[in-house]
């Protein structure tokens, strides 16, 4: 337990001041969520799990305006500086900024689940995209929208270099192709659009300004161990990248949960 906080008190140091906490993109994020408006209600219920320090929440918030907006993630400060920018961006009112367990969501504003669209980006492999599937859809109300972003194989498995299999294999074994991700929606009974890939823009919002994080880091003698661990770990993450990023894509997948009879598998 106590190596665990110290993990994640690393994770605290090292994206302070970060503002993506995965590969991600404002723009993108802007236009699905303009691309999916019309079909909201006018004022609509939104969750972005494991939200980090907000990111996709803001976007959320200011691209829906009278949307409400649950922003759950398990680590507290990233919580606490969500809150605080919520605030300065006079939005504090329209977003609930919680810790909790994205397996286990609060409700919102008293009321468990139906929510009209829930958001969730690359923070789903944190718990697999079956226990996600199988946990959020009975958040959704009929009709409501899944949206998650994930990273997925982009080439076939003879074409990708053996650095890439062997570091995804073990940091993400549950990593595959667009086309698969598509196929456990249909079957978990969502209707999915077509994936939206994400640009390049996504992984060097996220990896230049770590990259310049763990620059400056390094440069401080008496790193705690479990600091030292994390850096080594992000420090083989954007290498891989840099020698195989093509291998893999961020996407995105918007899908709608059809409560008609009969449309269900
Ligand atoms: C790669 S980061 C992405 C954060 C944010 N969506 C972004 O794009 O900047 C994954 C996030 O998931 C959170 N997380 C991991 N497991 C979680 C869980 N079970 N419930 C809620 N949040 C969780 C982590 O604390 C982290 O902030």
């Amino acid at each position: 337990m106590e190596q665990e906080y110290e993990i994640m008190s690393a994770y605290t140091v090292i994206f302070d001041h970060l503002v993506h906490l995965g590969p991600g993109d404002s723009t993108t994020t802007r236009n699905l969520v303009e691309r999916l408006s019309s079909d909201l209600p006018l004022k609509p219920r939104v969750a972005d799990f494991g939200c980090g320090v907000g990111a996709s929440a803001l976007v959320l918030a200011q691209s829906l305006p009278k949307a409400h907006v649950l922003a759950l993630d398990s680590h507290a400060p990233f919580i606490a500086r969500l809150e605080s920018t919520a605030n300065t961006h006079r939005l504090g009112e329209r977003i609930s900024a919680l810790v909790g367990d994205m397996m286990e969501p609060p409700p919102l504003e008293g009321v468990t689940g139906e929510f009209d669209l829930v958001w969730s980006e690359t923070s789903i492999y944190n718990i697999g995209r079956t226990n996600a599937f199988t946990c959020w859809r009975p958040l959704l109300k009929p009709g409501g929208w899944l949206v998650f972003s994930d990273i997925v194989w982009q080439c076939k498995p003879t074409a990708r270099s053996d650095k890439a299999s062997a570091f995804w294999a073990k940091e993400y074994p549950d990593i595959t192709t667009a086309d698969a991700v598509v196929d456990e929606l249909i079957n978990a009974g969502f209707n999915p659009l077509d994936p939206v890939l994400s640009g390049r823009e996504s992984w060097s919002n996220y990896y230049e300004p770590l990259r310049e994080r763990l620059r400056l880091l390094v440069k401080h003698k008496d790193r705690p161990q479990a600091l030292i661990d994390v850096m080594a770990e992000l420090e083989r993450e954007i290498e891989v990248f840099d020698f195989s990023g093509n291998d893999v894509a961020l996407f995105f997948f918007l899908a709608r949960w059809d409560s008609i009879p009969g449309s269900l598998k």
